[in-house]
């Protein structure tokens, strides 16, 4: 299905599916693969995590937690994924990086990492590939540097971030500028240097594995929901990390691809399964229940072997006649990373999709916005920008054309859902970007269409 193509990478061509049918098991989540690695750096003695992703992002934390003095193995698990055992003396603090930290294409990796370094004696550069370069960091940059760490960016504050840390930091009481897990977490795990209790105050209450992992791990934690959907998170520094197993759930994230396919495919019956159903992270799941998509859940118990743990369900999904839906900007940001499919699921939906608030995918891997637009619109659907907000009407037949990917994997993936039901075949360029979070994408498409 892929085919290198001189100056766009790598191509999928991929024809219209007859039929949809049989089970999926998901790559691990990504934010808990990644914060699984970075807790146990930061901890003394064994952490194991087993199913973590084995997508590039993850990968770049597990080098960069090796890097930082964490001893690092690992060996093939279930369905792609990897089972690490990390050993480290993080108690004892990190080690001085010799090289600069790549992180690749992770925004996660970068931001995070950017409050461990902040909260150690040492000093590390942390870039990463074009993509990222062009990432806003001066929401982490601000907080970080009030609660009294180095931390310098090259243009307007973006990647290389030359970071520059200590053991007492200053507490600080924190509103994010806009709600962002990777933002707050960032300034949680600086705040374990700190004396004193650090306040982190958000707008709308973003996914919280950092939370829970935190305070699995034997950090004083608490949060609290407002009544306007926001949350206040407090953290008593300072704060040892413990070293825990984790099983990692399914990503929701990467659940959601299946579950748009599922619906708007006429001939579809998909079961995924342990997909995490954090309440943070189930939005997409919800919306497209709203969406009349016929979604059965299975719940499986707690996914994570490590205090309270994540819920996990299987998830069962067919042919569905789907109705329009009105997203606000506190919807819209509770699914930031599943948005692109769901613009998808509204070209194949009933009236007009309108989503609000979407300005902070023009930040994410890619403009997501600029590329939801511009490749939906070439496959035939109507679907247009009004300031932030995404205005989508359908339902539309779509037609199998070239469609740019852009490298993002999110916008591949999509396009290539898109592709099982349009007309002809589509090719979308540079598909190999799937590997960032979803490495088993094609394989497993092969073995569940006909
Ligand atoms: C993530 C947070 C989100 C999300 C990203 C993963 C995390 O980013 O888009 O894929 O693991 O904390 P923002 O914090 O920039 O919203």
């Amino acid at each position: 299905m892929l085919r290198t193509v001189a100056g766009s990478g790598t191509a999928a061509e991929i024809a219209p599916a007859a039929r949809l049918e049989g089970e999926l098991v998901l790559p691990g989540d990504k934010s808990i693969s990644h914060r699984a690695l970075m807790f146990a750096l930061l901890a003394d003695g064994e952490s194991r995590i087993r199913d973590a992703g084995d997508g590039a992002d993850v990968r770049s934390t597990a080098a960069i937690a090796r890097a930082l003095g964490a001893r690092v193995e690992r060996e093939s698990g279930e369905a792609g994924n990897v089972n690490y055992t990390v050993t480290a003396t993080g108690g004892a603090g990190l080690r001085r990086p010799s090289g600069v930290l790549d992180c690749g294409n992770s925004g996660t990796s970068l931001r995070l990492f950017a409050g461990i370094v902040a909260s150690h004696p040492i000093e590390a550069i942390l870039d990463g590939d074009a993509s990222l370069r062009q990432r806003p960091m001066a929401r982490v940059i601000e907080p970080l540097t009030a609660m009294g760490a180095r931390v310098e960016g090259a243009r307007d504050g973006r990647p290389p971030l030359v970071v520059a840390g200590h053991r007492r930091l200053q507490p600080i009481d924190w509103q994010t500028p806009v709600p962002s897990a990777q933002v707050k977490s960032a300034i949680l795990l600086a705040a374990l240097a700190a004396t004193g209790t650090t306040t982190l105050r958000e707008s709308v209450a973003t996914r919280d594995h950092t939370e829970r992992m935190l305070r699995a791990r034997g950090v004083p934690i608490r949060a609290t929901s407002a009544d306007d959907g926001g949350a206040v998170v407090q953290v008593d520094g300072p704060a040892a990390v413990a070293a825990a197993d984790e099983r990692v759930p399914g990503d929701p994230s990467a659940a959601a691809f299946w579950l748009v396919a599922g619906a708007i495919h006429a001939d579809a019956d998909l079961v995924v399964r342990r997909v995490g159903m954090n309440p943070t992270r189930r939005a997409a799941v919800d919306f497209l229940s709203l969406m009349g998509a016929v979604i059965d859940e299975r719940p499986i118990g707690e996914g994570s072997a490590a205090g309270e743990g994540e819920p996990v369900a299987d998830l069962r999904v067919r042919s569905s006649d789907l109705r329009a839906i009105q997203l606000m900007p506190a919807d819209t940001a509770r699914a930031i990373d599943e948005i692109p499919i769901l613009c998808l699921a509204a070209t194949q939906a009933r009236g007009r999709t309108v989503i609000r608030g979407a300005g902070e995918l023009r930040h994410k891997e890619s403009d997501r916005i600029d590329g939801i637009v511009t490749g939906l619109s070439a496959l035939g659907a109507r679907i247009s920008v009004d300031g932030d907000d995404l205005v989508i009407d359908g339902p539309t037949p779509l037609r199998g054309s070239v469609v740019d990917s852009r490298n993002d994997h999110r916008l591949a993936l999509t396009f290539a859902i898109a592709a099982l039901v349009a007309e002809g075949t589509t090719s979308v360029l540079d598909a190999s970007s799937v590997a960032i979070s979803f490495p088993t994408f094609f394989a497993d498409l092969e073995r569940i269409r006909s």
